[in-house]
Formats: structure tokens, C-alpha cells, sequence
């Protein structure tokens, strides 16, 4: 179930136009990321003045949190076309010269999972993002040649969940660097309340803040789940969702009180059955629970540190008292135990 909620390759059709019909277009109507939002519209308006492209954008944070619809939001409020691709759907230099190639000036290009670009992709985009130029080399042996090709101005969005995977070089030819945090109840209320009424939904106070209070700081779970009250809310003949359908629903899908999915659950149970709570190392953690460190690192420690049921120490991950009073399991006493 939380793989559902957290990954988006189980969306059907009719999800995915849903999805996008959701996606804000224009930053007015970007909820939450105040600040980040107030010096993009800074950034924007200079570059429209100076009638120059967009500095490099490096978006990096947990998933879900709108880095790929910030960046179409950026592109729209430029006024200009995005190409959107994968760093590991770049497989080679080519790749990208072709996509470079197709850019018109001052376009945008997006590369999502920036951190998983090839090293020589990777290292024919410093020259691109610096000097609007690559050079590659043509034909082989006796013939080869490099190839100089001048390059329209472009603005590179790149995304990532891992931040900290990215190679120094890269990192710094990203003008604007910007972290996105997880969103506050409030503005996942307001994002509740934005997309029931594109849904043509009627959904009362009590209830979209219940939502928002569970969805892990993060929009796109928000929308998932108010897409699953929805259905029952049609099911149960109810005209409109309430707090008590959205507890209902919370209930049936396994999400508890604070938001915890049963993979939360599972990690922190097994911490403190098997190491007491810990110190526990995040490869340890991952083999126990049966996932990938990069899964675990990326999408499940932020929001439990986030909300302080986790800490890091330079040991490893320990489960804190908060986490063991949410659980309801007595929390030990680690001075005795020694
Ligand atoms: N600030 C926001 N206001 C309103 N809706 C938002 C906002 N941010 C994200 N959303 C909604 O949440 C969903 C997920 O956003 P998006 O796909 O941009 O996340 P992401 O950060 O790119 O995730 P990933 O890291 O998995 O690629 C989108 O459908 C979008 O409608
Ligand atoms: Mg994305």
C-alpha cells in the first residue's frame, strides 16, 4: 500500500489525467514554498527584464513535494517550452546533444533524477550550462575529430531526491539552489481543498485538514488519499467528505493518526524489537525491512526525523521516546540496561 502512495507507477489513465489536472501552472497558484516561491518570482522578473534566460535551477528534496510541477511552473511563467527527461534515460553524450540541439533559445530544459546522469553526460553538461557549447568527438581512430557545436542559451531545471549525490562540478553550475521542505498542515489544507474543488468534490473543513494532517507533509500523498475518500464517499452515498469518512477511509488503508504508513511502522518496529530502539545503521535497517537503502534514505527518514520519531546519531538511526509514545510501547530505560 505505501509503495502506492509514494511511487507514481501504479497510476492508471484516468489517475494520471487526474494528476494532471491538478498541477498548478502559474506560481500564484503553487501553494506552500513561500520564500522559495518570493525569490523565484525575483529571479523570473530579472531575467524576463534583461530579456535573458533563466539561471540553472537545481530542485533537490523528498518526492512528492512538487519539484517536477515547480519546474513546469517556471517554464510557463517564462513564457517558454520545456523539454522534461530522466538522467538515467540519457544514456549517452548523443542523448543529449539531441535534446540540446532541439532547444530553442531561452527554453527549459528539465532532468528529473539528475543524480543518476551517466559521468559522461554529466561531464559534456558542464560546458553546456556554462558556455552554451559541447564538443564531441566524431567517428573513430585515424578520423576521429572533436566537433565544436554552439548551443542556444537554455535554462537546465535539474531534480533530485538525493542532493547530496551530486558531483561538486555539477553542483556548482546551478546558479539557483533551492531545498524543498516538507508542507505544513495548512497549505496541505489549502491543496486539499484546491483539488477537491477541481474534482467537483465537496469537502468540509474538518475533514481536509484531517487529511492534510496525515499525508506526510507532502502533496502528492494528499491528493492520493483525497482521491481514495472521494471513492468512498461515492460508495457510501455520502455528498460530502467529513472528518469522520476521512478517519474511516485513514482506517481501512492503514494510515494511523500522525500519518504512518504501514512501511513506517515497519521501520520503526523493527528497531526497537530487534536493536532496542538503536543505534541501527540505514544498511542494516534496509536489510531487515526488505527495501533499498536509497528508498529508505530518500522517502521514509526525512519525514520520521521531520516529525522527530527518528534521530541521527553518528552511530546510527535510534528510534526517540515521541515515536515510542505514538506506538504505545513502553520506552526502556537504556541507562539500566547497561
Ligand atoms: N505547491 C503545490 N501546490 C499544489 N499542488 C502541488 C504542489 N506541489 C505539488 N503539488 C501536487 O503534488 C503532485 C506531486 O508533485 P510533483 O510530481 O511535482 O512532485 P515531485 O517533487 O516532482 O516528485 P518526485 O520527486 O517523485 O518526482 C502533483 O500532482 C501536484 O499537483
Ligand atoms: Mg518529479
Amino acid at each position: 500500500m505505501s509503495d502506492d502512495l509514494l511511487n507514481n507507477i501504479s497510476l492508471d489513465d484516468d489517475e494520471e489525467q487526474l494528476e494532471r489536472s491538478i498541477r498548478p501552472t502559474r506560481l500564484s497558484q503553487y501553494i506552500g514554498q513561500e520564500q522559495l516561491k518570493e525569490r523565484l518570482n525575483v529571479y523570473i522578473s530579472a531575467a524576463k527584464q534583461r530579456e535573458e534566460p533563466l539561471d540553472h535551477v537545481l530542485l533537490y528534496g523528498p518526492p512528492g513535494l512538487g519539484k517536477t510541477t515547480l519546474a513546469m511552473v517556471i517554464a510557463n511563467e517564462m513564457e517558454v517550452n520545456i523539454r522534461t527527461t530522466t538522467g538515467p534515460a540519457i544514456e549517452k553524450q548523443g542523448d543529449l546533444l539531441a535534446l540540446l540541439n532541439e532547444l530553442k533559445p531561452g527554453d527549459v530544459l528539465f532532468i528529473d533524477e539528475i543524480h543518476r546522469l551517466p559521468k559522461t553526460v554529466e561531464e559534456m553538461l558542464y560546458s553546456a550550462m556554462e558556455d552554451f557549447y559541447v564538443d564531441i568527438i566524431v567517428g573513430d581512430g585515424d578520423t576521429s575529430r572533436p566537433v565544436h557545436f554552439p548551443l542556444p542559451p537554455f535554462t537546465l531545471i535539474g531534480a533530485t531526491t538525493r542532493g547530496g549525490m551530486l558531483s561538486q562540478p555539477l553542483r556548482d553550475r546551478f546558479g539557483i539552489v533551492e531545498h524543498m521542505n516538507y508542507y505544513n498542515e495548512d497549505e496541505l489544507g489549502e491543496i486539499v481543498v484546491r483539488s477537491a474543488q477541481i474534482f467537483n468534490t465537496d469537502i468540509q473543513a474538518n475533514g481536509a485538514f484531517e487529511l492534510a494532517r496525515r499525508s506526510h507533509g507532502t502533496p502528492r500523498i494528499a491528493n492520493r488519499l483525497l482521491r481514495r475518500v472521494r471513492d468512498f464517499a461515492m460508495v457510501k452515498g455520502q455528498a460530502s467528505i467529513d472528518i469522520d469518512l476521512v478517519d474511516y477511509a485513514l482506517g481501512l488503508l492503514k494510515i494511523d493518526h500522525a500519518g504512518l504508513d504501514q512501511v513506517d511502522h515497519k521501520i520503526l518496529m523493527t528497531m526497537i524489537n530487534f536493536y532496542n530502539g538503536g543505534p541501527v545503521g540505514i544498511k542494516t535497517m534496509a536489510a531487515n525491512i526488505g527495501e533499498e537503502v536509497d528508498t529508505l534514505e530518500s522517502m521514509y527518514e526525512p519525514y520520521l526525523l521531520q516529525i522527530g520519531f527518528l534521530q541521527r546519531t553518528p552511530r546510527g538511526r535510534v528510534v526517540t521516546q515521541a515515536a515510542y509514545d505514538h506506538l504505545k510501547v513502553p520506552y526502556p530505560n537504556k541507562e539500566e540496561q547497561k
